[in-house]
Formats: structure tokens, sequence, C-alpha cells
């Protein structure tokens, strides 16, 4: 691992939301070659099966849906496979949306699909766009979790549904191995499939100061959405949440 590695990582985590998400922008810029291969090896592929879930939760078919933190576009892609009649993916790392532009570019649901960079903090649509949300593995990383569920409520319409997937601190006996393995494995495997330890290093310390999944759930309460829930997989260390914005 390089100094300069090092340095984005902690710093990613240590500092005000702006360069927090700078910061975190950079880092998800140098991971993006090899970020789906790893994904697929450190989730055993577990995670097709995990945003086909996500995406079950939006009743997505017939309408116009927002993938936001899309990265490489794989839960834009499900939300078009799943029938939504028009798919928005956006991420603010540029580099992620050309990689999903790449892999988009080969499918037959392309047509259905518009990628875009911008923020999930301050997104760049009227009130009331979407009939739904998704985003996977991007609570982790928003500078201001608060303030991000607030603009998703506010881009979807009445009715409309959120699903969000991303790993949770685990409880009960997995606790310790999941930690072992998220603080050890896995940047390992980023050191040999990707040659980058610091970023998912920084998956183990995103996820110690992450809170739990009933706090989300309370947060996005507290954002306005209506049963706001959550489901545990992947043994307890994934949570899907989910909510609606009263209609
Ligand atoms: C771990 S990746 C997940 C990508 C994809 N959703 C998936 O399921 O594989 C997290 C993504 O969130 C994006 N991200 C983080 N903070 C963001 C923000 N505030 N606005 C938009 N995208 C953000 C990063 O650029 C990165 O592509």
């Amino acid at each position: 691992m390089t100094t300069g590695q090092k340095s984005i990582a902690n710093a990613a985590l240590n500092s005000d939301d702006d360069s927090k998400s700078e910061r975190i922008r950079q880092m998800f810029a140098s991971i993006v070659p090899r970020y789906d291969t790893i994904n697929t090896l450190m989730t055993l592929g577990l995670d097709r099966r995990w945003r086909r879930a996500t995406v079950a939760m939006t009743e997505a078919a017939g309408g116009v849906a927002l993938d936001i933190a899309t990265g490489t576009g794989e839960l834009a892609l499900e939300l078009a496979r799943a029938g939504a009649r028009l798919t928005v993916g956006m991420d603010f790392c540029p580099e992620m949306v050309v990689a999903a532009h790449h892999k988009l570019a080969k499918s037959p649901v392309a047509g259905n699909i518009r990628l875009g960079v911008g923020d999930a903090m301050a997104l760049p649509f009227p009130d009331q766009t979407f009939d739904c949300i998704v985003n996977g593995f991007m609570l982790r990383n928003v500078g201001d979790l608060d303030a991000t569920f607030a603009e998703l409520h506010r881009v979807l319409k009445p009715g409309g549904r959120l699903a969000c997937l991303d790993l949770t601190p685990p409880r009960g006996p997995l606790r310790r191995a999941f930690s072992l393995y998220i603080a050890s494995a896995v940047p390992l495997l980023g050191i040999l499939v990707g040659r980058k330890y610091a970023a998912y290093r920084y998956l183990y310390q995103s996820l110690t100061i992450h809170p739990d999944a009933d706090q989300v759930a309370a947060r996005m309460r507290a954002a306005g959405f209506a049963e706001a829930g959550y489901r545990l997989t992947g043994f307890g260390t994934v949570a899907i949440h989910r909510g609606r914005k009263a209609g």
C-alpha cells in the first residue's frame, strides 16, 4: 500500500462532509477496473441475489426509477430487467459512470437506461420525479445520511418506494468471524485482485462507524418515510432497508 492510498482511506473517514465526499469519490475512482470482480469474490456471488431482492421491494415495473450511487450500473440493470419504463443511474464518481456506460451498452435493456453524474445529497431533479429509488452499498459512504434520505424523499413521488442495500454491523455469534473476514480477508483480496489495500480496508472502517439497522430505519422514518423497515440477509451481515413516501 502506498502512503497516498493509506491517506485517502483514513482521510475519507476523518474529514468534514465536503472533503469526505471528495475523498470517497477519489477512492472509488481508483478501484473502478476491478470493482465488479472483487465484489463478486467478496460476496461469494451473493450480490446478484441481494440486488434482485432490493429491486423486488420497489415494484419498479412500468415506472420511472432511480439507482443512485449506481457504480458500474448493476442495480440500474436490475431495475430495467424488472420492467421499469425508464431507469436513471447516477453516481458522483465520473469514472464509475463511464464504466457503467460501457457495461450497459452491451445489454438488451440499455435503451431504457440513462446514466449521469450527480450527488445523492443534491440531486439534479425536480421534486416528485421518481416512482421508486434504489441504492446499493451507498449508505456507509455518503457524507450526511440524514441529508441523503431527505433528498431521496424529495425526488420520490407520493406513494413511491425506496430500497437501500448495504452491509450492516452484524449481531450475534457471527459478529467476530465477520469482523475478521472483512478486516483481513477482504483487504487481502483487494491487494491480490486489484492491488488496492486501502480502499478495501476502508470497507471495514466504514462499517465500524455505520449505524445499525434499527438506527438506519429510525433515520429513514425521521426523513419522512412511512413503513420504514428492513430485512437482514447474508447471515445478518447485509440489510435491505425499505420505505415509502406517504401518498
Ligand atoms: C460500493 S459502491 C456501490 C456501487 C453500486 N451501487 C453497487 O451496488 O455495486 C458505492 C458507490 O457510491 C458512490 N457514492 C458515494 N457517495 C455518493 C454520493 N454522495 N452521491 C452519489 N454517489 C455516491 C461511489 O462513487 C460508488 O460508486
